[in-house]
């Protein structure tokens, strides 16, 4: 029988328009005040490049002079750790050509950056891993302005935890006056009798608590990092947690320092940074007003432990500069969602380990299960969705989401109202906490614990945009 294509053809615009249209049923009544919040509370798209920036960037094993100048055997990139900060301005288009001459197959993934969905670099969902001595070239115009970071996405636990990662820095179009930006990157490092990295990575006891802790503590590489500044200047100072699993409390010894950005995005108002958890994933923005007199020494201490610790120095030297006057940056559509405690979870993940896989221990993501790669919870593109975890465990879970930014809108029930987003919130022992989000980048998007062990053993699945 002679088949009329006309009529296929019809068919087919048929059921595309109906797939359109079924994807933008008008929301329910009492989502329009949540989206509205929304509208314009950060872009949807990124503006028309105008000039691209290209960077090379190799991960290979070095030998590098880390930690007080010991001869530490890392992998690194480009031969530095952290990793070279990558500085772009908003509306540049980046590309990376990427080279992998580590023994071991890898990717990047650009952690916070709302990339197109097949440059988001995660091994088996979005890319096939780049196998030793292969190459990718990672291109992207990012949407917003903030501090990211990359690392590899695939066996993360040994990558992170031995050298490889770095920051992205997208400046604003034009960037606020601060009189110094400056990018300090928090890790920790677990060295054996022999001065170098612990090769047992994912050990039994890790993977049952909250990962790899280490026993040293760096600031770009080194113990005792210092800031020398000049009394009176206004510093943004950047901050990135790039532990496999430690928190860090930061304690700031009276230093006149305010969050004015949490994981890239501005704030809707400067925060007091006491109490602030920097989980594994997290950046912090800080306005820094370092007096022109009085005081001019200030450590910065660690107290998420039981043990506080110095973790870095700043100090006033020389004659005093005039503080640079203007408003901190803010973005004041950072919407407050106070009616979304009444929308019903859209997923609920409860937090949990079971006994089995590779590693005798597998956590997941309740019934999703562990490493639910091919499982996606479907996120309707601009409609707002509200995940719960519920953590069923005492250990720590701050839970990453690619592609979008998120609020915390509940802990235990409780509403809260941290005034800026995130792509990373702390889910404590046996904590439940709500987050609410409006997807608008389409594609299939990670969801996981960046306690990296968890990660590793499973505790990662995916959602879907579309
Ligand atoms: Cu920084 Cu999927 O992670
Ligand atoms: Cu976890």
């Amino acid at each position: 029988m002679p088949v009329d294509h006309r009529r296929q053809g019809g068919l087919v615009v048929f059921v595309v328009l109906c797939l359109a249209a079924c994807a933008t049923t008008p929301p329910p009544p009492e989502e329009r005040p949540l989206l509205a919040e929304f509208a314009n509370a950060y872009p949807a798209k990124s503006v028309r490049p105008d000039a691209t920036r290209e960077f090379e960037l190799v991960a290979a094993p070095a030998t590098l002079p880390l930690l007080d100048g010991r001869a530490l055997r890392v992998w690194a990139y480009d031969g530095q750790v952290p990793g070279p900060t990558l500085r772009v301005r908003v509306g540049e288009r980046v590309r990376v050509a990427f080279t992998n001459a580590l023994p071991v197959e890898t990717t990047i993934h650009w952690h916070g950056v709302r990339v197109p969905n097949v440059m988001d670099g995660a091994a088996g969902v979005t890319q096939p891993p780049v196998p030793s001595g292969g190459r990718f070239v990672y291109e992207f115009v990012p949407k917003d302005a903030g501090t990211f970071w990359f690392h590899p996405h695939i066996r993360s636990s040994e990558q992170v935890e031995r050298g490889l990662y770095g920051v992205l820095v997208v400046e604003d179009r034009e960037p606020p006056p601060y009189s110094r930006d400056v990018v300090w990157v928090v890790d920790d490092w677990r060295l054996a009798g022999d001065g170098q990295i612990d090769p047992s990575f994912n050990t039994p006891h890790d993977l049952a608590h909250d990962g790899r802790w280490g026993n040293v503590v760096t600031v770009n590489g080194r113990t005792a990092e210092e800031l020398v500044v000049r009394p009176g200047e206004r510093v943004r100072l950047r901050l990135v947690n790039t532990a496999n699993g430690r928190v860090f409390r930061l304690d700031w010894a009276g230093l006149d320092a305010r969050i004015i950005a949490v994981d890239g995005m501005y704030a809707r108002a400067p925060v007091d940074p006491t109490g602030f958890e920097l989980s594994p994933g997290n950046r912090l923005d800080l306005d820094v007003r370092i007096p022109a007199a009085g005081a001019d020494r200030w450590v910065v201490t660690d107290r998420f432990t039981r043990q506080p610790f110095p973790v870095a120095t700043i100090r006033a030297v020389g004659e005093p500069v005039a503080t640079p006057d203007f408003p901190a940056p803010t973005n004041a559509r950072v919407p407050a969602w106070r009616e979304a405690a009444a929308i019903a979870p859209t997923k609920e993940y409860a937090l949990n380990a079971r006994q089995g896989g590779p590693f005798g221990i597998e956590w997941m993501l309740g019934d999703d299960g562990p490493h639910a790669h091919h499982t996606a919870t479907f996120l309707p593109r601009g409609r707002f969705a509200k995940l719960r975890f519920t953590n069923e465990t005492y250990r720590l879970h701050p839970m990453h989401v690619h592609g979008m930014f998120f609020k915390v809108l509940a802990r235990n029930g409780t509403p809260v109202d941290e005034p800026f987003w995130r792509d990373t919130a702390l889910v404590h022992a046996r904590e439940t906490v709500d987050v609410g989000m409006v997807p608008v980048d389409a594609g299939r998007w990670m969801l996981h614990c960046h306690v990296l062990e968890h990660q590793e053993a499973g505790m990662m699945t995916t959602v879907e945009v579309r």
